[in-house]
């Protein structure tokens, strides 16, 4: 348990963690490439760990920073990843891109695996990587049968394919694209809107060829098969999904001014920015650099917030940020709504039934839709226990709002936030 209160202005400049899925790709990519990839900026959250551990289990050699920011990742090649001996079984955490891209990049092995994870991840939907993966001439099985993890890979060669995907994930489009380095032929996903793009980016930067346009129905993207992928440095930046929290709580809490050092805004991520504005709040970009991924310093100023619609291909590219955007909605003036957002479901919790439960709890005007929320704001938000539901975006959202809310809110379980956002409450601290 842990108890938030109302803070006074909260004023200082911040550096935020490295971005989680950035990190993610770097040791992937880093492991199946020729040389040595040196890592800077890595995220150092649970999540990341995890995808450490399993490539370390498949037999790269990775070593980090005593402050984990550093890591340095020594190439296996493409096909040089050790079979899995008993057990065949790799552990993925909290973790869903760890366990969606990986089960890509375990199809074409010439060995077996099982992916499993933590009870969160048992419940995730991974029908849609199996489907694709099927397709594409994969052997990989739900154990439970029930279309999650535990899932049982078995290597197998792959042919390319053109994957139509119902949904805008970035998780499915890299589990493809990465099964599609290794197989014949070129490899395509079309998605109905463009999800984040960092997979197409630091493949590209690693010498694979990966091409991204609109077309009839969305986006497509699609790679060639590959010889070899070749280590390069990654700067990872700051990432704007923690971020997101620093933002709302300098719009939100009177006489606040923050700067924060060094963050991603890859357009296929920086909704969460465009969507503030439109809702009033004052943000300065300084110091933008457009090297990978384009990075700023974002000078965020209290400001009176409006309700708004948040829908369409913007939903993409502030998935993860709508818990705290539901926060923000509470205490604007006015309506917000929030639709075509039915993959919140599917998240670490049901993020439509776990945002409408704790705000309700804190007295906001709250009706969840199948696919989004109606959030009437204004309404002062008085105290409340909040379940977390072990969702770090939950605990972390709803810290946010104890900041402004009339009485405490205390968070049933903190320590979730450590799988994106280690140092979360010390960094609130500080600023208070
Ligand atoms: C991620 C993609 C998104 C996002 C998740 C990280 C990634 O998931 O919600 O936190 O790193 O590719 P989906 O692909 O399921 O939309």
């Amino acid at each position: 348990m842990l108890q938030i209160s109302q803070k006074g202005p909260l004023r200082g400049e911040i550096t935020i963690p490295g971005d989680k899925s950035i990190s993610h790709r770097s040791v992937m990519f880093g492991a199946l490439s020729k040389g040595t990839t040196y890592i800077q900026g890595f995220l150092n959250g649970a999540d990341c760990l995890s995808t450490i551990d399993c490539f370390r289990r498949l037999g790269v050699s990775i070593s980090l920073s005593e402050d984990s920011h550093e890591v340095k990742v020594c190439g296996k090649g493409l096909h040089g990843l050790s079979p899995l001996t008993d057990p065949v079984r790799l552990y993925t955490g909290n973790s869903g891109t760890t366990t969606r891209i990986l089960s890509g990049i375990l199809a074409p092995q010439p060995f077996q695996s099982i992916l499993s994870g933590d009870d969160s991840i048992a419940r995730r939907p991974m029908k849609r990587i199996m489907d694709p993966l099927t397709a594409m001439g994969a052997d990989i099985l739900s154990v439970q049968g029930n279309g999650c993890a535990p899932l049982q890979i078995s290597g197998r060669p792959l042919k390319g394919i053109t994957w139509h995907s119902p949904v805008a994930s970035a998780q499915v489009k890299s589990a493809i694209l990465c099964a599609g380095l290794y197989a014949e032929g070129e490899t395509a996903v079309i998605e109905p809107a463009l999800s984040r793009d960092h997979t197409e980016r630091m493949l590209s930067g690693f010498g694979a060829s990966v091409e991204t346009a609109p077309c009839q129905g969305g986006y497509r993207s699609a790679i060639k098969p590959c010889q070899e992928l070749y280590a390069r440095d990654v700067l990872v930046p700051g990432d704007i999904s923690s971020a997101a929290y620093f933002i709302a709580a300098a719009l939100l809490v009177p006489g606040s001014e923050i700067l924060i050092k060094n963050v991603g805004i890859n357009p296929t991520r920086a909704g969460i920015l465009k969507v503030a504005e439109a809702m009033g709040g004052s943000i300065k970009y300084l110091n933008r650099k457009d090297t990978d991924e384009p990075v700023a310093d974002l000078l965020v100023s209290c400001s009176p917030l409006r309700g708004t619609v948040i829908e369409g291909d913007i939903i993409p590219t502030l998935i993860d940020e709508i818990p705290v955007l539901a926060v923000m909605a509470a205490c604007a003036e006015g309506r917000t709504v929030i639709r075509d957002a039915a993959e919140l479901k599917v998240k670490e919790s049901d993020r439509i039934a776990t945002v409408t439960e704790n705000l309700q709890a804190m007295g906001a005007d709250v009706v969840p839709a199948p696919d989004g929320m109606i959030i009437e704001g204004g309404k002062p938000l008085t105290g409340a226990v909040i379940k977390t539901y072990a969702d770090h975006r939950l605990a972390m959202s709803f810290a946010v709002a104890g900041l402004v809310s009339r009485g405490e809110v205390l968070l049933d379980d903190e320590k979730c936030a450590d799988v994106s956002y280690p140092g979360f409450f010390d960094t609130i601290q500080k600023l208070s």
